[in-house]
């Protein structure tokens, strides 16, 4: 009788655990040397302009945008960066006589309920509410090439130079990063004559009024051929712009990116999205281009990305699943030498990290909401948050990807100095809520004696893969109206031999002591 219920017992406490998956991680307890450094700010943010004063306040500042930018700047200690261009930056014109904006907007439709504007007139208003920004803030601004009008991109970079030499834009702290000439300015291979004369005319432009030579970020591409042939970096540097009198001050080169493509109606399926081997498939075809550009002394960064184009897929796209893709991604980007992710945002896209404004319309499929919806985070901006707190604030972090022999699992090892600090681990099955959640156990090895025994846990906590609210990180959230961080903060400890369980559809940070 005793056994026997000994053995109940035993069933009912062990069996689960029996069943879980044991996975062995070894945590190197100091950086390997191809640790790249991790920029505070791997995490930033792409801003369609035509509703750049919806995002930003048009007379007072947007309270709700500022405190989500000083939450990521608080954790991280680096202002998140702004790029602030896209498909309306190539449909955008100057007039002194504009206050701020006037803008044309196509009709709306169910797959693109918030369209981007087709004419754009901007005043020197416009590129002054940068001041709005947080201190500290670094600022890409495209100017129009597409509609190759170069006295419309002359004005342009006029007036961005004039407001980022002006008081209130310098007493803000904020700067001018890099001024990028057209938006996926594709096929420079025939228009490169084009873009070389439109450099040296913004060049000397805005040199002559920042009394410095501005930065340019080249290529914006669209698309890569991964060769010299056609559209790529190799393709530029074969074509002579960097030796060319604008070019000469590119210092980044930009690739844009989405993983699927929503423009026709197809919304896919969100475990796709969530895949490690196709977020590793979808960044590493870049790995020559990368080469190429690092072997030129430049930068490079994904100027433009996100999940799926024509601003997100409904159900995918804004959803907690692709909140662990954002995450993966931007962290598996930083180790190909990517050096940063500008995550796109426009107003009403379904694949935004922050709804800046009151929406009236459904971002899902553009039917009028019977109660309007006030700003607020969506998902992704977890991603933003995990990201800064993984990296900290020291401005010194390497991170290293760990090898974890699961599928669906991915972690990182964070270091401070040579010291292994963090580490992050990442499951992308797709919890449904159809049949019981599964867990896998993660045994952590250190790779030598001496390193940390405990660690702190700190877990995201996603209701299903496709809930769109209802997460918590660490127990607090951020689904709050001021979009502040509410709640109290809730973690364990563990000692590092013990291991730790992650679920499906969950993050986990460790911080080592
Ligand atoms: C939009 O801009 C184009 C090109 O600059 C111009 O031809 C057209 O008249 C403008 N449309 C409106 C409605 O302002
Ligand atoms: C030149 O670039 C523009 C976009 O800026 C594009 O529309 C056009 O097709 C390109 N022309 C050629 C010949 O490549
Ligand atoms: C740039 O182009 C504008 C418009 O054609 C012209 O007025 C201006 O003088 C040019 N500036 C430079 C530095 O080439
Ligand atoms: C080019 O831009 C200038 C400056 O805004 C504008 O006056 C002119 O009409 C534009 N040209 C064309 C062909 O759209
Ligand atoms: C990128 O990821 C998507 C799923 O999000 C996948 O369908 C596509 O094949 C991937 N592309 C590459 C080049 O790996
Ligand atoms: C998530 O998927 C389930 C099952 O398909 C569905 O019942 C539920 O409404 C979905 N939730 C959201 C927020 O879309």
């Amino acid at each position: 009788m005793f056994i026997s219920s000994l053995l109940i017992i035993w069933l009912c406490v062990a069996r689960p655990r029996a069943l879980a998956q044991t996975v062995s991680v070894t945590l190197p307890l100091s950086a390997p040397s191809a640790a790249p450094t991790i920029s505070r700010s791997l995490v930033s943010f792409s801003i369609e302009q035509d509703r750049w004063t919806d995002w930003i306040g048009a007379s007072t500042k947007n309270i709700f945008f500022n405190n989500v930018l000083q939450n990521l700047k608080q954790l991280s200690g680096e202002a998140t960066r702004i790029r602030i261009g896209a498909d309306s930056e190539d449909h955008t014109n100057f007039n002194p006589s504009v206050q701020s904006v006037q803008q044309v907007f196509p009709a709306v439709s169910t797959i693109v309920p918030y369209p981007e504007a087709t004419n754009v007139t901007v005043g020197n208003a416009y590129y002054q509410l940068a001041s709005q920004l947080p201190s500290g803030t670094p600022v890409i601004w495209g100017v129009n090439f597409g509609q190759a009008n170069i006295t419309a991109a002359f004005l342009e970079a006029r007036a961005i130079a004039t407001a980022f030499t002006s008081s209130s834009i310098k007493n803000a702290g904020v700067t001018l990063e890099a001024i990028e000439i057209g938006n996926e300015a594709d096929l420079y291979k025939n228009n490169a004559s084009r873009w070389n004369t439109f450099a040296a005319n913004v060049t000397a432009t805005a040199n002559a009024i920042l009394k410095a030579n501005v930065p340019l970020i080249g290529g914006a591409f669209a698309e890569s051929s991964h060769s010299t042939g056609g559209f790529s970096p190799q393709g530029i540097f074969q074509n002579g712009v960097l030796s060319s009198i604008g070019g000469s001050q590119i210092k980044t080169i930009s690739q844009h990116h989405y993983s699927g493509s929503f423009c026709s109606g197809d919304n896919g399926v969100l475990q796709d999205l969530m895949t490690k081997a196709t977020i590793r498939s979808n960044l590493s075809s870049f790995s020559a281009d990368i080469s190429a550009v690092h072997a030129k002394g430049l930068q490079y960064i994904l100027g433009e990305t996100n999940s799926y184009s024509c601003h997100g897929a409904p159900g995918v796209s804004n959803t907690a699943g692709a909140a662990l893709w954002g995450l993966d991604y931007a962290l598996f980007a930083a180790q190909l030498g990517i050096t940063r992710v500008y995550f796109h945002e426009g107003i009403g896209y379904k694949y935004n990290f922050i709804q800046p404004i009151t929406l009236t319309r459904s971002i899902l499929d553009g039917s009028t909401l019977s109660t309007p919806l006030p700003p607020h985070i969506q998902p992704l901006y977890y991603a933003a948050v995990i990201a800064a707190e993984a990296i900290g604030p020291s401005g010194t972090t390497s991170a290293s990807q760990l090898t974890v022999g699961n599928a669906q699992i991915s972690g990182y090892a964070f270091f401070e100095g040579s010291r292994l600090a963090r580490a992050l681990f990442v499951n992308l099955n797709a919890f449904t809520g159809a049949s019981p959640r599964k867990s896998v156990h993660l045994s952590l090895v250190p790779s030598g004696s001496g390193g940390p025994t405990m660690a702190t846990v700190k877990r995201l906590t996603i209701p299903t893969a496709n809930a769109t609210s209802g997460v918590t990180w660490g127990g607090q959230t951020y689904e709050t109206s001021d979009g502040k961080v509410q709640g109290t903060l809730s973690t364990s400890t563990v000692s590092v031999n013990s291991g730790i369980d992650i679920h499906d559809t969950e993050a986990v940070l460790l911080t080592f002591h």
